[in-house]
């Protein structure tokens, strides 16, 4: 007797339960200052990082409708409050190029200081910095601004295969790239949304001829992305030159190249960023200080390209989650989510990856970012 009402009544269960499910996301986004796609997208797991009991509005940076920006995190820990300096400049442009920096960076080696590097090289590079986006991360086409800024950063370990977060990495304002960052094919996984692409040009380089194969045929490109030059030899200075005026590397190890195949044909200065040899040097002291610099790899070491990614943004950005960072059961995964045979990770001597493991899980406890796990 239920027979004939049978599917009329599963589609109204199904009506019922779509529009409980759009209540329910309504009710996700309610708090946010401008809700859309991405508050649908979220997912619980990362949702109860950030929507905390807690009281939010910090006063200081710009987190004014933050339910849960990390600087209260960071204030609030006994550890942590004593390392992070969020005063700290995270970009270098022209107007914070001083004698007095010349003088501090050349007294210091590659890859954070300038010394035996050709001033001109370097002045000439940094000349082109004059615009207000040279000096901040989050600037220009993005209208209107959200209060909060929501960040993603995906590196690019083995954890992300087959992880599904796609959706959930897209969700956040800016998304975070980094060196063999291959899309095509793992969408679904690593989501397709670039906001800032990360890199040395040794890094950048190197990802393009080992994982050629693999899928990484060309860097990350769009309209609305930003690159992120990592400053660790000349080469890359030289190369964010050639890359704003747009003509062929003039000299050095990539004489000859042409930027725009790196990174497409518009060049300007708004385009590029670089990070603060300075920043690089307090990240490295406060906050991957290895054993390793006592060796004699010590001239080698420096923090991981992603490891500089998700710390940028955490100087940067009101809410922070890490994906395809390295987690305590790495072992379980392959060194790339983009390998097709599982390749174990292997612990090289330019980078310390069992501190930088140990800190994101700190930071993860702390409650100042989140961090992809499973
Ligand atoms: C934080 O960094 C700013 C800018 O470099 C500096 O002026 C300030 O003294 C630093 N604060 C602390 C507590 O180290
Ligand atoms: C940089 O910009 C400032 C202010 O707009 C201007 O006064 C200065 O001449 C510019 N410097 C260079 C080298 O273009
Ligand atoms: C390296 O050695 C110096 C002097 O021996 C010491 O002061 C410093 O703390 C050491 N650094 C690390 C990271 O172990
Ligand atoms: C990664 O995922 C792909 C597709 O799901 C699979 O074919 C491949 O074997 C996986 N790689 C590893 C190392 O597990």
């Amino acid at each position: 007797m239920g027979l004939p009402r049978g599917p009329f009544f599963w589609l109204l269960l199904l009506i019922a339960a779509a529009c409980s499910g759009i209540l329910f996301a309504l009710y996700l986004s309610a708090g946010e200052r401008y809700p859309g796609p991405r508050s649908r997208a979220r997912n619980s797991a990362s949702s109860q990082a950030f929507i905390g009991p807690k009281a939010s509005n910090s006063g200081t940076r710009k987190s004014l409708r933050c339910r849960h920006p990390l600087s209260l995190d960071i204030r609030r820990h006994p550890h942590f409050r004593g390392l992070f300096n969020l005063s700290t400049p995270v970009l270098l442009s022209w107007p914070l190029f001083t004698q007095e920096l010349w003088d501090s960076l050349s007294q210091h080696k590659a890859p954070y200081g300038w010394q035996g590097l050709s001033r001109q090289a370097i002045t000439s590079t940094l000349r082109l910095l004059n615009g207000s986006e040279s000096t901040e991360l989050f600037t220009g086409s993005r209208e209107p601004r959200p209060h909060c800024i929501r960040c993603a950063v995906v590196g690019n370990g083995g954890i992300l295969n087959g992880s599904r977060q796609g959706r959930n990495i897209d969700a956040h304002d800016y998304v975070f790239r980094l060196n063999g960052a291959v899309i095509k094919g793992f969408e679904d996984d690593v989501g397709t949304k670039t906001s800032f692409y990360g890199f040395t040009v040794n890094t950048m380089k190197n990802s393009l001829i080992s994982y050629w194969t693999l899928g990484f045929t060309s860097v990350p490109q769009g309209q609305d992305l930003h690159y992120i030059f990592i400053p660790s030899d000349i080469r890359d200075y030289v190369m964010l030159r050639s890359a704003i005026l747009g003509v062929r590397v003039p000299e050095g190890p990539d004489k000859g190249d042409r930027p725009w195949t790196y990174f497409g044909p518009e060049a300007s200065a708004s385009k590029f960023k670089l990070l603060h040899p300075d920043f690089i040097s307090y990240l490295t002291e406060r906050f991957l200080k290895s054993k390793l610099i006592n060796t004699t790899f010590g001239d080698l070491y420096m923090p991981s390209t992603g490891a500089l990614m998700l710390l940028t943004a955490l100087h940067t950005c009101d809410q922070v989650s890490a994906y395809g960072f390295i987690t305590r059961n790495y072992w379980k995964f392959s060194d790339h989510y983009f390998e097709r045979i599982k390749k174990p990770l292997i612990f090289y001597a330019n980078h310390d990856l069992s501190l930088e493991a140990a800190l994101w899980r700190d930071l993860h406890k702390a409650g100042i970012l989140w961090l992809y796990q499973r």
